[in-house]
């Protein structure tokens, strides 16, 4: 396994497209395994491929207190969301050190393979359903600040910017 280095805001990459898993085979095997090391040493509730540019449809997940319950969705389609609509207060690993408010559909159900290449669904709410909405966004290229006002957003922008440069002087 290896530790995969976690794409921030603004980075265009995170803007890509995932195009969708051909075959469950032992490549996407090696991937899944390095993303799932990499959102536990985060530490993270989810990550999806395009965190860590590779811009395939893979997410991870774990939303256990004892972070030792790993679902993997290859291939994750919504197909039903719930009308009713929640406020969760979000974070992203790609946005270090922001969480603000994004109103979502509820419950929802997926649809995906697991990594036996088997199709199952599952219908989730509370955090599960925050959380596989919100890395499904980033297989379409799409961050959670996207979900808030332009002006928010310009403002997150330049704080990334400005904290990506202390970091590369404090190296
Ligand atoms: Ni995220």
């Amino acid at each position: 396994m290896a530790l995969l280095t976690v794409l921030c805001y603004p980075d265009p990459r995170l803007h890509k497209v995932a195009k969708p898993v051909a075959q469950v085979d032992a490549r996407i095997k090696k991937i899944v395994a390095d993303m799932a090391q990499t959102m536990y040493e985060a530490p993270g509730v989810g990550l999806a491929a395009t965190q860590v540019d590779i811009h395939e449809r893979i997410l991870v997940i774990d939303v256990s207190d004892s972070q030792d319950e790993l679902r993997v969705f290859i291939n994750p389609e919504l197909v039903w969301v719930s009308p009713e609509t929640k406020s969760w207060r979000e974070g992203c690993l790609s946005v270090p050190e922001y969480y603000d408010e994004v109103e979502r559909p509820d419950v929802i159900r997926v649809r995906a393979l697991g990594l036996d290449g088997k199709e199952f669904e599952v219908e989730a709410d509370g955090l599960l359903s925050v959380c596989l909405q919100h890395e499904m966004d980033h297989l379409q290229g799409k961050v959670f600040v996207e979900h808030l006002s332009m002006l928010k957003r310009n403002r997150i922008s330049l704080k990334m910017k400005k904290r990506a440069k202390e970091l590369v002087g404090q190296r």
